[in-house]
């Protein structure tokens, strides 16, 4: 099924460089970018992003992280983007990330993991909704 998820690359794939190797890597694997977005996040847009994680140990770590620096959001199109992007990026800690991921090639941490994506259709929508209103 085509559908569309919502991809951040974080302030270290921006600070580092790193924004056509990672964006490649999508277009590479049939993947489109749809829509994209050169910005630093405010602590607003973050903790409406984030919500799920409010009042855990790491949250504000995770706000602080987001918005220190330029983030792009990116949303991809294609068959299955949405498990196929997740699929791409590898696992939330990079330590743990199969080989060739992208989280896996460039994840800093646990705590800078470099890209985002949306977890299900769902949250698509609504993470779409959030950076692209
Ligand atoms: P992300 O896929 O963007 O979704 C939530 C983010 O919280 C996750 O990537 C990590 O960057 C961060 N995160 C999740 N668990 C931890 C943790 N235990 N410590 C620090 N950061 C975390």
């Amino acid at each position: 099924m085509n559908e569309k998820t919502l991809i951040l690359l974080k302030p270290d794939a921006v600070e580092r460089n790193l924004i056509g190797k990672i964006l490649s890597e999508y277009e590479r694997n049939g993947l489109t970018i749809n829509d994209m977005k050169y910005m630093t996040a405010s602590k607003e847009i973050t903790e409406t992003h984030y919500a799920e994680h409010k009042g855990k140990p790491f949250f504000n770590r995770l706000v602080c992280y987001l918005t220190r620096s330029p983030i792009v959001a990116v949303v991809v199109a294609g068959d299955n983007a949405v498990s196929r992007v997740r699929a791409l990026n590898g696992t939330t800690n990079p330590a743990d990330s199969g080989d060739n991921t992208i989280r896996a090639l460039y994840g800093i941490s646990l705590s800078e993991n470099t890209v985002h994506s949306s977890d299900s259709v769902e949250s698509a929508k609504r993470e779409r909704a959030i950076w692209f209103n």
